[in-house]
């Protein structure tokens, strides 16, 4: 926006990790009259989500819908399958890893939080030996990310199962993909995760306010022991009403509306599209982040987030300056930084209906602001980035081996 003018011209550059922009085809499906929760149209909609969610999560077991945001979901996961004092293995890879620790411990659970730097994801090795390490097998729960939205780093679900199996160890398998879920590939079945924690505002294109338990027999079977107690986040009653296409309360008609357009146009780019989009956004802006000569905040390339990159600035530079100085003068939001790092990065959101000129416009952008704000930098990220987009396109197969 021009320093004399009140008035922002075009669209708003929204480059935080979700929500994320909604697209027009979503928005128009919302847009219809109320329907009755109880009458047979909404159990045709509801079906529709409930089984169409099954094909996003890749499960046969029942995926449960809450109209509530991603934390109220975290919550169903634990109090659904956990007792009071319980142990559960966590791993400290960012912010939101922290947030479902204190939760957990407010729950009153007792969390034991593998440490990292917040560079890197969740380590199967490290989650292997601490299992190992409980002779008594009293951990009940091993609590991973699969994307840590506030660093930027992707773990590796399906090697995680591997190293509990490794170990030995019967704990349930918890999953947040909150910011991976229809974004990259994630697969609850066969990468034998117990319960999957998904939200609806970022790969599947929605407004925030609801979110999702993907459950499978090892949860349920533990749901039937579980002592937290529960009501609203109840799985029993909400599996019984689903099963004939109803909710034990007035569900967000609206949102399912929403939620079976954006399963819709999932599976109208094809899942694995997708995914390709996905890497080959990260990708470029990586690209772009090299070039400028700045850090990425994820330092080992085996934890790469397909979503969000966080970008260190020099020391010296104050990121949350350099994002108002950005919303102000240019119109594009980032993702803030947390933690040890609160004030040193800003996040580049690559998620959600997103396409390469978009990226593209969002970085150029990025690129005009660390040059208002006199962050030392090189010019040519840009160029970097659309490069790595052409050799992309040219050659896909080469671009997802890379
Ligand atoms: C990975 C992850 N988990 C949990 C949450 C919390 O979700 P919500 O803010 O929708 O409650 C977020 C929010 O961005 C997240 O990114």
């Amino acid at each position: 926006m021009s320093k004399n003018s009140s008035r922002a011209v075009g669209r708003h550059f929204l480059q935080i990790p979700g929500p994320t922009p909604l697209p027009d085809r979503v928005l128009r499906a919302m847009d219809t009259p109320i329907i009755d929760h109880r009458g047979p149209e909404f159990a045709k909609l509801a079906r529709k989500c409930l089984d169409g969610l099954k094909t996003i999560f890749k499960t046969t077991s029942p995926v449960i819908i809450f109209t509530a945001t991603g934390t109220g979901a975290w919550e169903a996961a634990l109090v659904n399958t956990l007792s009071p004092g319980d142990r559960v293995l966590m791993v400290e890879t960012g912010q939101f890893a922290t947030l479902w620790k204190i939760m957990a411990e407010k729950l009153g659970l007792k969390p034991e939080f593998i440490k990292t730097d917040w560079r890197i994801g969740a380590d199967p090795a490290a989650i292997e030996e601490h299992l190992k390490a409980d002779k008594g097998k009293e951990i009940k729960a091993v609590c991973v990310l699969h994307n840590e939205t506030s660093t930027g780093c992707l773990s590796p679900i399906a090697d995680i199962r591997k190293a509990i199996d490794a170990a030995g160890h019967p704990a349930l398998f918890l999953v947040d993909t909150i910011s991976s879920l229809a974004s990259t590939d994630y697969r609850h079945d066969e990468w034998g995760v117990d319960v999957t924690v998904g939200g609806a505002q970022k790969g599947l294109m929605l407004p925030p306010g609801m979110s999702f338990n993907a459950l499978g027999d090892k949860a349920l079977a533990a749901a039937q022991s579980s002592r937290l107690p529960k009501s609203f986040w109840a799985w029993d009653d909400m599996l019984n009403m689903n099963k004939i296409g109803f909710f034990p309360y007035t569900p967000a008609t609206q949102m399912l509306h929403g939620l079976a357009e954006g399963i819709a146009m999932l599976h109208e780019e094809g899942l694995d599209n997708v995914f390709a989009r996905h890497h080959r956004l990260a990708e470029a802006t990586r690209c772009a982040v090299r070039a400028w000569g700045l850090e990425i905040l994820c330092r080992d390339p085996r934890y790469y987030s397909p979503t969000v990159t966080a970008v260190l600035l020099p020391e010296g530079h104050d990121a949350d300056a350099f994002r108002n100085l950005a919303l102000e003068q240019l119109n594009i939001s980032y993702g803030t930084s947390f933690g040890r790092y609160a004030g040193r990065y800003f996040r580049i959101g690559h998620l959600g209906d997103v396409n390469d000129g978009m990226l593209v416009g969002a970085l150029a952008t990025t690129e005009m602001a660390l040059a208002l704000a006199g962050v030392p930098h090189k010019r040519g990220g840009v160029q970097a980035a659309v490069d790595h987009l052409i050799s992309a396109h040219a050659s896909p197969t080469r671009a997802a081996a890379e």
